[in-house]
């Protein structure tokens, strides 16, 4: 069964696996009490006694791409990798959390020790998931991510042909078609568990190509599609601003989103599919329930706003970060819609556990 009902179905069988590898530890118990207040209730306090489910690390923010629509290419020059220690430190620092995701302003598989980062996550019985390009999804690294016990990846394809493809990551399509087909050939050879999903952003330089997006990643094997619309936030490339593909960019945009939609349900792919309807009122949780943070251990608000920083997960002790005052001042900026542009103030919702 594909669709919104089987994106559910899988959050709820990643939930019980969750719990089973928890036991029904405290971590599990504090998941399922945020998630409810959360998502459910509506419930944002400006300071919170529950502590985030989620963590997103940015291992590395390194990258071999420049894509179009990326903002990485004018926050960093050279990079660096997060070293394995202050990883080690960070995840010791935030007991509460179920699940680790793999994945900043970089190319997380440039980072050598991620397997070992995998491994150890996994061994203290986290949920693991990654973003790539999928460019460096070598024989090699696909068995010891897959060995490590990688619960998900997600593969990003932002075009159904290689023109556009080319156009907005600036590498062959058959680069990453060949990784990926190999990725899930090895999988399904040797029983490994962990779910693959097409990532795409939408926007105006490709959304004619959506439905064929879809088609490729029921041809490629992938197990579900996620399609989020391109974002902004204030400290973003100008370019970005105008990528948008809003309800009136032109004639037909809300027909492909749907046709988009019907074709998953059709491979019987797993989907979330972002529609055009914004204006739903407030959905995102980040800052009441989740964790970005960078190299450095800085710690963000979300995945798009890398300022203001709230605090600093090396130097500080978690108390310090979570309710810190930047955090609860932002916290309130965003009851009150300071985060407009970006499209996961409405959307994050989805995204459940
Ligand atoms: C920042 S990348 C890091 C992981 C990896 N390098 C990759 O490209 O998948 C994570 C995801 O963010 C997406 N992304 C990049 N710029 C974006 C933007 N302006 N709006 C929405 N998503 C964006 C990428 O396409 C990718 O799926
Ligand atoms: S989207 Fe990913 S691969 Fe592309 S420039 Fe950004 S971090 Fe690098």
């Amino acid at each position: 069964m594909g669709g919104e009902l089987g994106a559910w179905r899988w959050s709820t069988i990643k939930l019980f696996r969750i719990a089973e590898r928890n036991g029904l530890s405290n971590r599990f118990l504090n998941g399922a009490k945020c998630a409810v207040s959360v998502y459910f209730l509506g419930h944002r306090p400006i300071r919170t006694a529950n502590g985030p489910i989620f963590a997103q690390v940015e291992i590395t923010n390194k990258c071999n791409l420049r894509c179009i629509m990326c903002k990485r290419y004018s926050m960093f020059g050279e990079g660096r990798h997060m070293p394995f220690d202050d990883f080690k430190l960070i995840l010791e620092k935030i007991p509460t959390v179920t699940q680790i995701h793999f994945q900043g302003y970089g190319e997380p598989l440039l980072n050598p020790q991620m397997p070992d980062m995998v491994s150890y996550a996994r061994e203290k019985k986290l949920w693991t998931s990654t973003s790539t390009n999928g460019l460096l999804l070598s024989p090699e690294k696909s068995l010891s991510l897959m060995e490590a016990g990688l619960d998900e990846i997600g593969i990003s394809v932002d075009g159904s042909t290689a023109k556009t493809y080319q156009k907005i990551r600036g590498v062959n399509i058959r680069e990453v078609e060949k990784n990926t087909k190999r990725f899930l050939k090895f999988r399904n050879e040797h029983g490994y568990k962990t779910k693959a999903w097409l990532l795409g952003v939408v926007m105006r330089e490709n959304i004619e190509e959506l439905p064929g997006i879809v088609d490729l990643a029921a041809e490629w094997g992938f197990d579900g599609v996620v399609m989020q619309h391109v974002t902004h936030s204030v400290e973003d490339v100008p370019e970005n601003f105008g990528r948008s593909v809003t309800e009136d960019s032109f004639d037909g945009e809300k027909m492909l989103i749907q046709e988009a939609i019907d074709r998953a349900k059709s491979h019987g792919l797993v989907h979330v599919i972002h529609s055009l309807d914004y204006d739903k009122g407030l959905n995102c949780y980040w800052p009441w329930s989740g964790l970005y943070i960078n190299v450095d251990g800085n710690v963000s608000l979300c995945s798009v706003t890398y300022n203001p920083v709230v605090g600093n997960l090396i130097k500080q002790d978690f108390s310090q970060v979570w309710n810190s005052k930047v955090m609860r001042e932002w916290r309130s900026k965003l009851r009150n819609h300071i985060c407009k542009g970006c499209k996961f103030h409405y959307y994050n919702k989805q995204y459940v556990i």
